[in-house]
C-alpha cells in the first residue's frame, strides 16, 4: 500500500517543526542559563516525540526533562526543579498548571504550545531508576539512535492508526499503547504495515527483547512483553490491558482484510483504508446533549433490561490512582449482585477525574421473588440437624438429601440491595480504598430518571458552556456502553 496521502496530514509541515523547536530550545537555554547563573548543578534536555521527531501534525506536547545528578535528595530535586520550572514559565510568559506523576511538574502553555517541565535524575553510567520517570532521556536517547528516517513516518502510520482506533495512550483510563511503544513496535517489525500483519496473529504475551536483555520470562502474565531496550528489567507494555491488546488485534484483522481485497476498487479502497486515520465520526450524536439523551434512554428500554446509575463524590486525588480503583469496586458490586442471583449483563464506569463518579449496572434479572430456599446440613448426621433446628425451629424441610428451610429476602431488587451493600455492608465488596467512605452517600437511580435530569447532575449551564462538554463525553461513553466495537471497524 502506498500512504503517501496519508502521511501528509500527519507530518508536522516545516513551519509546524520550526515553531516548536523554537519554543523548545527557548525553554532549554532559559533553564541552562538559570542554572548556570545561580550554581544550580542541573541539565535541560529535550525528550519524547518532538525530541525524536515522532510528534503527529497538532499534537505537539513539547517534553523537556531537567536532570539533577544522581546523588541529588529528592527533596531538592523537587524543590530545585519546580523554582527551575515557574521561574522558566514566568520569564517566557506562559501560563502554568501542576500535575503529579511520581513527583510534581510543571505543563506550561508557551507561545500556544503544551510544555512539560519535568526534574529527574541523571542516569548515565547505567545506574538504576530512583524516580519513574528517570528513563526517559534514554529512551529518546535510543530512539534517536535506531529509527530511521523511513521509520519516523512508519510510526507516524502506526501511532494515528492506534489513535483512531480507540487505544492510544498508556494513562489507566485507556490502558492502550504509549508513544515510546509504538516506536519500539517499529523497530522490530520494520514498517506499519508489517506490524499489523504481525499483530492480526498475536497471541497472548507475544513479546519482543529488541536487545536480547533475556528477560521476557520475567513477563508472563502480560498481554504483550516488549522488553525496554533501555533497561531489561520493564516491560514498556505493562500499562496494556488486555482489552485494548484485543482491540488492536480486531482492528489490524479489519484493517488488512480491507488492504488485501482484491476486488474492491482502488479509489473506494483508498477512501475506507484513509478512514482508519481518522478519528471515529459518530454523527448520530451531532446534536444537543437532551435529545442524545432521551436517544440513549429508548435505547436502553428496548433492551428491556434494567439500568442503574451509582453517583457518589470523590476526594481530590490523581486520575491513575483513582481508575483503577473504581473499575474494582464497580466490578466487585456486580459480582456480588450475580452472586445473589441478579443477572448483571454489562458494567461500566465514568468520572470527570474531579467532582464524581457514575457507575452504570446493566441489568438482566433485577427483580426476584420474595422468597429463596436457605440451604443446610445434609439429612444424614443427626447432629448438625438438631443443631440447625434449634437455630430455625419448625420451618425446617428436607429437600433432597439437604435440610432447607425458605426464607424472605431482605431485599428483592438489585437496586434495594446494592443501596443496603452501600449504606450497611460495605464490607461484603471489595472497594477502592480512597473511596471507601464517600462511596456511601451514593444516590442510586435508574438511567431514564438520571438522564432526565442530566444538566442539574452535571450542574451545568447552557449560557455559560461550563461543564457541557463533560455530560457529553458521558453521553459518549453511554453510546460505547450501548454499542461496542464501534471503534475499531470502518
Ligand atoms: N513514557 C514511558 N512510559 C509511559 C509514558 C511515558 O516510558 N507509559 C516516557 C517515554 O520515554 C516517552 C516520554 O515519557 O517518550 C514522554 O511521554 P509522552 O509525552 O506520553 O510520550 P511521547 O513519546 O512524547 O509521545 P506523544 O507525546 O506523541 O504521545
Ligand atoms: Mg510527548
Amino acid at each position: 500500500m502506498n500512504y503517501e496521502l496519508i502521511l501528509k496530514d500527519l507530518k508536522p509541515s516545516q513551519e509546524e517543526k520550526d515553531a516548536v523547536k523554537k519554543t523548545s530550545d527557548k525553554v532549554i537555554s532559559f533553564i541552562n542559563k538559570t542554572c548556570e547563573e545561580e550554581g544550580i548543578d542541573a541539565k535541560a534536555h529535550a525528550v519524547g516525540s518532538v525530541a525524536k521527531n515522532t510528534w503527529l501534525s497538532g499534537k505537539s506536547d513539547i517534553d523537556i526533562f531537567i536532570s539533577f545528578p544522581y546523588d541529588c535528595e529528592m527533596e531538592e530535586l523537587k524543590e530545585k526543579g519546580l523554582y527551575l520550572a515557574y521561574k522558566t514559565n514566568d520569564a517566557l510568559n506562559g501560563n502554568a498548571s501542576e500535575h503529579y506523576a511520581s513527583h510534581p511538574y510543571l505543563t506550561c502553555d508557551i507561545d500556544g504550545f503544551e510544555v512539560d517541565i519535568v526534574p529527574c535524575y541523571d542516569l548515565s553510567g547505567g545506574k538504576p531508576i530512583r524516580s519513574a520517570v528517570d528513563r526517559t532521556i534514554l529512551h529518546t536517547n535510543y530512539i534517536k539512535a535506531h529509527l530511521s528516517k523511513e521509520q519516523e513516518d512508519e510510526v507516524l502510520l502506526l501511532k494515528k492508526f492506534i489513535d483512531a482506533v480507540g487505544t492510544y495512550g498508556s494513562e489507566f483510563k485507556t490502558g492502550g499503547f504509549a508513544g515510546y511503544l509504538c516506536e519500539l513496535l517499529i523497530l522490530n517489525y520494520g514498517t506499519f504495515e508489517n506490524t499489523l500483519r504481525n499483530a492480526q496473529n498475536w497471541k497472548y504475551n507475544t513479546g519482543f527483547d529488541l536487545e536480547n536483555h533475556g528477560t521476557l520470562k520475567d513477563f508472563k502474565k502480560d498481554p504483550l512483553a516488549c522488553i525496554d531496550p533501555t533497561d531489561k528489567n520493564r516491560n514498556v507494555g505493562a500499562a496494556l490491558r488486555i482489552e485494548r491488546f484485543a482491540d488492536f488485534i480486531v482492528a489490524s484483522r479489519n484493517f488488512l482484510e480491507i488492504a488485501d481485497d482484491e476486488e474492491m476498487d482502488e479509489s473506494e479502497k483508498e477512501e475506507k483504508i484513509a478512514e482508519f486515520f481518522n478519528q471515529l465520526k459518530k454523527d448520530h450524536l451531532d446534536k444537543p446533549n437532551k435529545d442524545i439523551a432521551q436517544d440513549i434512554v429508548d435505547s436502553f428500554k428496548d433492551r428491556e433490561t434494567q439500568t442503574l446509575v451509582i453517583k457518589f463524590n470523590i476526594p481530590i486525588m490523581s486520575a491513575d490512582a483513582l481508575h483503577p480503583q473504581l473499575l474494582k469496586t464497580v466490578k466487585s458490586i456486580s459480582e456480588k449482585l450475580d452472586s445473589e442471583g441478579f443477572d448483571v449483563f454489562k458494567y461500566d464506569y465514568w468520572t470527570d477525574e474531579e467532582k464524581f463518579v457514575l457507575f452504570t449496572i446493566e441489568l438482566n434479572i433485577f427483580k426476584q421473588g420474595k422468597y429463596y430456599v436457605h440451604k443446610g446440613p445434609k439429612v444424614w448426621p443427626k447432629k448438625p440437624c438438631d443443631n440447625f433446628k434449634k437455630k430455625w425451629g419448625d420451618a425446617l424441610y428436607p429437600l433432597d438429601d439437604f435440610m432447607v428451610l425458605t426464607r424472605e429476602r431482605k431485599f428483592n431488587t438489585a437496586k434495594g440491595f446494592i443501596g443496603d451493600i452501600l449504606e450497611n455492608n460495605i464490607h461484603i465488596i471489595k472497594v477502592g480504598k480512597s473511596i471507601k467512605t464517600v462511596i456511601k452517600n451514593s444516590e442510586i437511580m435508574e438511567i431514564d430518571e438520571f438522564l432526565n435530569d442530566l444538566d442539574i447532575h452535571f450542574n451545568y449551564d447552557l449560557e455559560k458552556k461550563n461543564r457541557v462538554d463533560l455530560a457529553s463525553d458521558y453521553l459518549n461513553s453511554l453510546d460505547d456502553f450501548l454499542n461496542p466495537g464501534q471503534y475499531i471497524k470502518r
